[in-house]
Formats: C-alpha cells, sequence, structure tokens
C-alpha cells in the first residue's frame, strides 16, 4: 500500500489526460471540494480538479453530508466550464459515475452496480457517490461540478445511513493506491465525456448495464413520499421511467431502492 500521503507525482505519471487534471489545487482541508468550485468567482480552466485530504463539511445528494475519514478516501471535484458540455448534464452524471465503476473495476476486479441517479454500489453496498451541481447566468450553464467520494482505505464507517457504505479496502486484499484510482477515474470521466459528443447512446447503454435495478419492482422515496412500481428505464435526459399501474411517468429525483428493501 502506497504511504498515506498523497503523491501528486505518483498520481501525475498515471494521469493521462488532456484537459481533466491538467490544473490542480491540493487542499489539505476545506469545507466541502464542491462548494469551492462553487462559491469562488474565478475562471476556473475547464477540468479543474479540487481534491482535499479532509472536507468539513462534505455535501450529498438532497442536502446530505458526505462522511469521509481524512486522508484514506478520495474526496475532489471538477469544475466543467466549456460549454458543449452542458447539453447533457444527465449524462456527465452518468460519465462520471460510470468512470468510478469501471476504475473500480478494472484496477481491483469488483462487481460493482450503479444506482440510479449516480451511486456506485458493491454486493448492495455504496462505496461512491456523486454529486453534480451547476452554476448559471440566466438560463445558460456557465460552470458545473462534478463532485465525487470514493471510499478507499476507510474500514469502519459508525453512524447512521440510508445504505450500508463499504470501501476499496473492505472489498479487495490486496495493495490499494489512491492515487491509481484518482488517475484512472480521471482518466476514464475524460474519455466519456468524449463520447458526449459522438455517442450519447453508448454511455447510456453502458451505464444501463452496470444498473441491475432497470425491470425490477422497486420504490421510489422522496421526503415523506413513498411511490411503489417498476423501474421500467431510463431515457437520455438522465430520468427514471417509472410504471405504476398503467401510467408511466418520468422521475427526477429521489431514492430508488428494491421493494421489499
Ligand atoms: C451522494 O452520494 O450523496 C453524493 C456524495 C458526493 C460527495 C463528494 S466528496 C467531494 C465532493 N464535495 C462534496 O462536498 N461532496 C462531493
Amino acid at each position: 500500500m502506497s504511504d498515506i500521503n498523497f503523491n501528486l507525482e505518483e498520481f501525475n505519471l498515471q494521469l493521462d489526460t488532456h484537459f481533466i487534471g491538467t490544473n490542480i489545487y491540493f487542499l489539505d482541508h476545506v469545507e466541502s471540494t464542491n462548494s469551492y468550485l462553487m462559491s469562488r468567482n474565478e475562471d476556473f480552466e475547464n477540468g479543474t480538479v479540487v481534491i482535499a485530504e479532509t472536507q468539513t463539511k462534505g455535501r450529498g445528494r438532497l442536502d446530505r453530508t458526505w462522511l469521509s475519514d481524512p486522508k484514506v478516501n478520495l474526496t475532489f471535484s471538477i469544475a466543467l466550464t466549456k460549454k458543449d458540455l452542458f447539453t447533457s448534464p444527465a449524462m456527465i452524471n452518468f460519465a462520471a459515475s460510470l468512470a468510478v465503476a469501471n476504475a473500480l473495476q478494472n484496477l481491483f476486479q469488483l462487481p460493482v452496480e450503479l444506482k440510479w441517479p449516480n451511486d456506485v454500489l458493491v454486493k448492495g453496498k455504496k462505496i461512491s457517490g456523486i454529486l453534480m451541481e451547476s452554476i448559471s447566468a440566466g438560463s445558460e450553464i456557465t460552470r458545473m461540478v462534478v463532485g465525487f467520494g470514493i471510499n478507499v482505505n476507510q474500514s469502519n464507517f459508525p453512524g447512521k445511513y440510508l445504505i450500508l457504505p463499504t470501501s476499496v479496502k473492505n472489498e479487495y486484499r490486496g495493495p490499494i493506491s489512491r492515487e491509481r484510482i484518482l488517475s484512472e477515474v480521471l482518466n476514464l470521466f475524460e474519455q466519456y465525456l468524449g463520447f458526449l459528443k459522438f455517442d450519447k447512446k453508448m454511455l447510456l447503454q453502458s451505464w444501463k448495464e452496470k444498473c441491475r435495478m432497470i425491470g425490477e419492482k422497486v420504490k421510489i422515496e422522496s421526503g415523506d413520499t413513498q411511490r411503489f412500481g417498476v423501474f421500467v428505464d431510463v431515457d437520455v435526459d438522465g430520468f427514471l421511467l417509472f410504471r405504476e399501474g398503467a401510467q408511466t411517468s418520468k422521475i427526477t429525483f429521489g431514492d430508488v431502492s428494491l421493494r421489499g428493501q
């Protein structure tokens, strides 16, 4: 296993991208890497990455908290500022979760699954989550921030979780390098963003192949509301197509779980 200190040089040697990660901020601690990139009035270069060893106010989807022990996991965000990437925000989300899933599969042969909209699971436990946010001027998006939390070397997760967490360390017996995981995720993310321009369908298809809930009976929870039906499909806009009785509707947010769980 690598030294506990993140080795930027080792990471850089394995980074094989054209724009993601050419500009990197490595912070010892910050409230949240997403908040950092969302709140600053700077012209961040497209693909700027902010990595933090400690987040004091890590945030998750739906106003939840993201908890991560200092220095053992990966918590980072990427700023996207090139407009041609903004035509399909949902696909950016899918590209991000697919990049994490495939990185963990390639490096550690983990049996990864994707859970709508963008969780990465291993044997039903959550190993990674993505938080995507955007800044707009009028109706135009000017910056997207994609935040990644990946549990790498943390073995215990005290506290209450909606889905039980796990980590690479808990699922893989062998050497684990945070540097290698980060470079692989960034390499794949950039590659998948490239598909957005000419092969959106293939990206969506690859995402769907790893989402085992499609076709299953599920429960969708949002706030105090629970709905029961069938997870029919995911469309190109990232909506979950949900059938209740004879009616199919589009779901934009919420927590989906297999019925009975
Ligand atoms: C979720 O599953 O709810 C999304 C979790 C996203 C966590 C990451 S950690 C890096 C980035 N900064 C944050 O505050 N959140 C994201």
